[in-house]
């Protein structure tokens, strides 16, 4: 068989391969092949096996020796707000100081601040804030991200955004899966009255994006569009999210919630009741709640830059998610708040020292149930016949030092659809 291009002779060529999100003990592997090699053509992972044996089957008409390196799927980014105008760095100072994310929230900055300087914004301005940011993930090895909307805050400026993100995703090598995040924060026009908000939310926003969305390349593509909520004290409340979701399922929108960042509100437990994608951030998820989604279909997305860069030591209990049979995926939240990190790698150093996951969980956390927390789980997250060939060349021996080390970049090689980028 005549292909476009082998990788061969990766010290562990490291597949992640399943048939679903991994839960429980199945975290634990990432199922390894050693002087292991992958075949590429047209984009798509044709063959994948032992160096000898694939050498056998397939005429490449070019060649990549790994070098007794690692080759990874790329990283699946599931939670971002990489489109933004601006920045938030003297909140940072601020936090510094002494003030918490939710009283600089309560006083009118934080996510409302980043409103300010994006509402206005052309969806042209939008992509080019964005652009650096994604390039600098790319490098870092993401290869596929989820983006939200949500610093807009009004029907044009979110539709805006979501332009924007489209307009990436057919500019930039990173696949882009939007998620509409109308319901992000309450808007100074509507501070008296968030049922309003969710009104116009419901009735003006969702159609006018479910219009946007049906006419889009991203659906020609066969990308999903996700409708997400923020329920948190200060932004939206059990019912007001429950309304949100399922005007967004009522329309054909799967469903994410930003749940227990820092109240518990029951989101995790309406997340599960809706049949969710995923919920995302549980830092402070009750066991009953942990019990439910580890029993369910929707996966759980920690954050643990967040807390990080929060200054915080309280991390969402990842160990009792996975130990209780949840699918649980990792990733950075960028933003300009809560979050500002690019980086899957400082996640995953992050997720094993403080939640103990090991670094297997964490590799599975940043590829393959990622890609199912945003629907995109039969077409990357690991290396397999019939996925896109997101591929990353690493500069280690052993897979584990990419959470072993941190603060550099091991990332060597991107192959996006199976060009090197
Ligand atoms: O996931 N929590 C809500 N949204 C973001 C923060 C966004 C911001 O601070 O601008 C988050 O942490
Ligand atoms: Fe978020």
């Amino acid at each position: 068989m005549e292909i476009d291009l082998m990788i061969e002779h990766a010290a562990q060529l490291v597949t992640c391969a399943s048939d679903g999100p991994k839960r429980g003990a199945a975290m634990g592997t990432v199922a390894i092949i050693h002087d292991g090699a992958v075949a590429v053509h047209k984009g798509q992972i044709v063959a994948v096996g032992r160096t000898d044996e694939l050498g056998k089957k397939v005429q490449p008409r070019r060649r990549i020796n790994a070098q007794r390196k690692v080759v990874l799927p790329g990283f699946v980014d599931p939670h971002t707000h990489v489109v933004y105008v601006g920045d938030r760095v003297d909140e940072f100072e601020l936090r510094v100081r002494g003030a918490s994310y939710t009283e600089i929230m309560a006083a009118g900055g934080g996510i409302l601040s980043t409103m300010r300087a994006t509402r206005q914004a052309t969806p042209e301005q939008l992509a080019a804030e964005a652009r650096p940011r994604l390039d600098t993930m790319l490098r870092l090895g993401t290869t596929t991200v989820e983006v939200k909307s949500g610093y807009g805050l009004t029907t044009d400026s979110e539709l805006a955004m979501l332009q924007a993100i489209e307009l990436l995703d057919q500019t930039h090598p990173l696949d882009l899966i939007p998620t509409f995040l109308g319901a992000h924060a309450i808007p100074p026009e509507y501070s008296n009255d968030s049922d309003g908000y969710v009104a116009l939310v419901i009735e003006e926003m969702l159609p006018c994006v479910c219009d946007w969305y049906a006419a889009s390349p991203l659906a020609a593509k066969g990308r999903p569009l996700f409708n997400d909520v923020f329920c948190e004290q200060h932004a939206f409340d059990l019912a007001q999210s429950r309304r949100v979701l399922e005007a967004g399922q009522a329309r054909g929108l799967p469903a994410k919630i930003h749940a227990d960042e820092f109240t518990s509100l029951g989101g995790v437990e309406l997340a599960v009741e809706l049949g969710a994608a995923s919920a995302d951030h549980l830092d402070v998820t009750p066991a009953h709640e942990r019990e439910r989604i580890a029993q369910s279909d929707t996966v759980g997305v920690v954050l643990p830059t967040v807390n990080f860069n929060l200054g915080s030591h309280h991390f969402a209990d990842a160990r009792a998610l996975i130990d209780a049979g949840a699918a649980l995926a990792l990733s950075t939240d960028i933003n300009p708040g809560s979050s500002p990190c690019p980086s899957m790698p400082l996640v995953m150093a992050i997720a094993c020292r403080y939640q103990r996951l090991l670094p297997a969980e964490a590799l599975n956390a940043a590829t393959i149930n990622a890609a199912y927390a945003i629907g995109m789980g039969k077409t990357v997250g690991s290396i397999e016949v019939g996925k896109q060939a997101d591929l990353l060349l690493i500069d280690v021996p052993d897979y584990r030092h990419l959470a072993y080390q941190f603060g550099g970049n091991l990332v060597q090689t991107v192959i996006k659809q199976g060009q090197i980028v």
